[in-house]
């Protein structure tokens, strides 16, 4: 039987390598992206499976604008795709849909697909799977103390209450606001940075590095992260 208090409550992806799958195989890198989805399937199928409640996936960064715009149009494209196709499995096995990120800049189409799998999943109550698109770390710092600013200057009598703000009032202007900050964040394909990723949120979370690229991370290599989560000792700064 497995020790529940040992599995995550949420597990997050920095999900890295598909380009790198993709030419160890003479391929071009889109064919990389497309197997990526089918390790997200895997993944989220893995993750619902051992009672994680919230999967977190790196999708598209702010950087990742910067790529050629044929991969960036094919992405975008896949991932459209690939939430139209997988929109009859939320429903049925009780996943929760979020995308969170920049949405401005995702473009109306990809806006309108997006709210429309978010309302059609919201009060689903099994594993909740959020897709980081066009996010960076520093960006949702940033838009967070854009929106507090706003309100103060809106309202001078709240001066007060913002200067006592404490850490947690300031996570609710975060994009992840009600959302578990991760327990562990898992990064494949050899890299050792987090590129940005969940700055604030991030703050205690286990880190679990492979060089496993993303397209070969499927259910046996989740597993292996949760093992190794599950060792890990977590003393939040404090003596044990
Ligand atoms: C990193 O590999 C991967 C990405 C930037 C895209 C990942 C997106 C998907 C797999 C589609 C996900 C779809 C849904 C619905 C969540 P890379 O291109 O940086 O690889 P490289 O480092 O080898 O060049």
């Amino acid at each position: 039987m497995e020790d529940s208090s040992k599995i995550p409550v949420h597990v997050s992806i920095i999900m890295d390598g598909n380009g790198r799958w993709a030419k160890e195989r003479g391929k071009e890198r889109f064919y990389g992206h497309i197997e990526g989805v089918e390790s997200v399937r895997a993944c989220t199928e893995e993750a619902a499976r051992k009672g994680v409640r919230y999967l977190s996936l790196f999708a598209f960064s702010e950087e990742n604008w910067n790529r050629p715009d044929e991969e960036v149009r094919s992405l975008m494209e896949l991932m459209v795709k690939a939430m139209t196709n997988e929109l009859p499995t939320f429903l049925k096995n009780g996943i929760r849909f979020i995308v969170l990120g920049n949405r401005e800049r995702l473009g109306d189409a990809l806006n309108a697909r997006i709210d429309d799998c978010m309302r059609r999943t919201e009060n689903q109550t099994g594993l909740t799977l959020i897709v980081f698109m066009s996010y960076s770390g520093r960006w949702d710092i940033l838009q967070a103390a854009k929106r507090l600013a706003l309100e103060a200057s809106a309202d001078p009598s709240r001066a007060s209450e913002i200067g006592n703000m404490t850490l947690t009032d300031f996570s609710l202007y975060m994009v992840t606001s009600g959302i578990p900050d991760p327990d562990l964040i898992i990064r494949t394909s050899g890299e050792l940075r987090l590129s940005n990723y969940l700055l604030w949120q991030g703050a205690y979370s286990e880190l679990y590095f492979t060089d496993v690229l993303w397209p070969d991370f499927r259910k046996e290599e989740f597993d292996l992260a949760l093992a190794e989560y599950a060792k890990r000792d977590r003393r939040y700064g404090k003596v044990k």
